[in-house]
C-alpha cells in the first residue's frame, strides 16, 4: 500500500513526460497555425484580392499581372508598417488607383479611414475593390507580406519557384539565391 500512496519515481516520470509532450505539442500547433495562416495569406493575395493584377505576383509593383491594370507600389520595398499597411488594405489609399477592401471603409458614419469621414475626403475617395476582405483574411495577408514580399531584396529564382512552382519556365529570368549573394560579394 505504501509503495503505490509514495510519489515514486515513476510517476514524476510520467507528469514530466506529459509536461514535455504538451510542450513540443504546443509548438507542432503553433508552426501548423502559421502556415495554414500563410496558406490563407497566400490565397488571399493572388486569389480573393488579386494584389497581383496591379503589383505583381511578387510585390514589385510597376506593370503587374494585368498590363491594363493601374501599376501598383513597390510592396517589397514599402516602408510602411504593419498597421500603415492595414489601413492602406482596408482603406485604400485617397486620391490614387489603390482600391479599398475593407466593407466598412468609408462609410458615412464612419471615421476609421485616416482619420476623415467620406465626406472630408470628397473625390480622393478610392475605388471600391471587386471583393471586401474581412478581418482575418487581412491578418493573413499582413503575415504574408512580411513573410514573403516586404523587405525581400532583388526576386530570386527560389522564391519564384515557391510561388509557382519548381522549374517554372516564367522563373528562369531571375538569378539564384546564390548567385544573387555571389554577385553582393
Ligand atoms: C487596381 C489596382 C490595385 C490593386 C488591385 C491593389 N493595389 Fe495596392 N496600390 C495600387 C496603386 C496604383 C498604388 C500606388 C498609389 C500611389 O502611391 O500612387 C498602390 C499602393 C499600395 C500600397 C502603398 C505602398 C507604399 O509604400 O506606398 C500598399 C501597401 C498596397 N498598395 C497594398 C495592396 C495590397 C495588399 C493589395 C491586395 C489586397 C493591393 N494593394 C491591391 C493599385 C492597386
Amino acid at each position: 500500500m505504501g509503495v503505490l500512496n509514495a510519489p515514486s519515481v515513476r510517476s514524476r516520470f510520467a507528469t514530466f513526460a506529459i509536461y514535455i509532450f504538451a510542450a513540443v505539442a504546443a509548438i507542432v500547433i503553433a508552426g501548423d497555425a502559421f502556415s495554414q495562416n500563410l496558406s490563407l495569406g497566400k490565397r488571399t493575395w493572388e486569389g480573393k484580392a488579386d494584389c497581383p493584377r496591379c503589383h505583381a505576383w511578387s510585390g514589385l509593383g510597376g506593370v503587374g499581372e494585368d498590363d491594363r491594370a493601374p501599376q501598383g507600389a513597390n510592396l517589397r520595398e514599402t516602408v510602411m508598417d504593419r498597421a500603415a499597411l492595414e489601413e492602406v488594405i482596408k482603406c485604400g489609399l485617397p486620391g490614387t488607383e489603390m482600391p479599398f477592401f475593407s466593407r466598412l471603409a468609408w462609410t458615412d458614419d464612419d471615421h476609421r479611414c485616416f482619420g476623415m469621414t467620406r465626406a472630408e475626403a470628397g473625390n480622393l475617395v478610392p475605388f471600391k475593390a471587386e471583393r471586401n476582405l474581412i478581418q482575418r483574411e487581412i491578418d493573413a495577408l499582413l503575415d504574408y507580406m512580411f513573410a514573403k514580399v516586404v523587405g525581400r531584396g532583388e526576386i530570386s529564382r527560389e522564391e519564384c519557384e515557391e510561388y509557382f512552382s519548381p522549374g517554372s519556365e516564367r522563373c528562369r529570368l531571375y538569378r539564384t539565391a546564390a548567385e544573387i549573394a555571389a554577385a553582393a560579394g
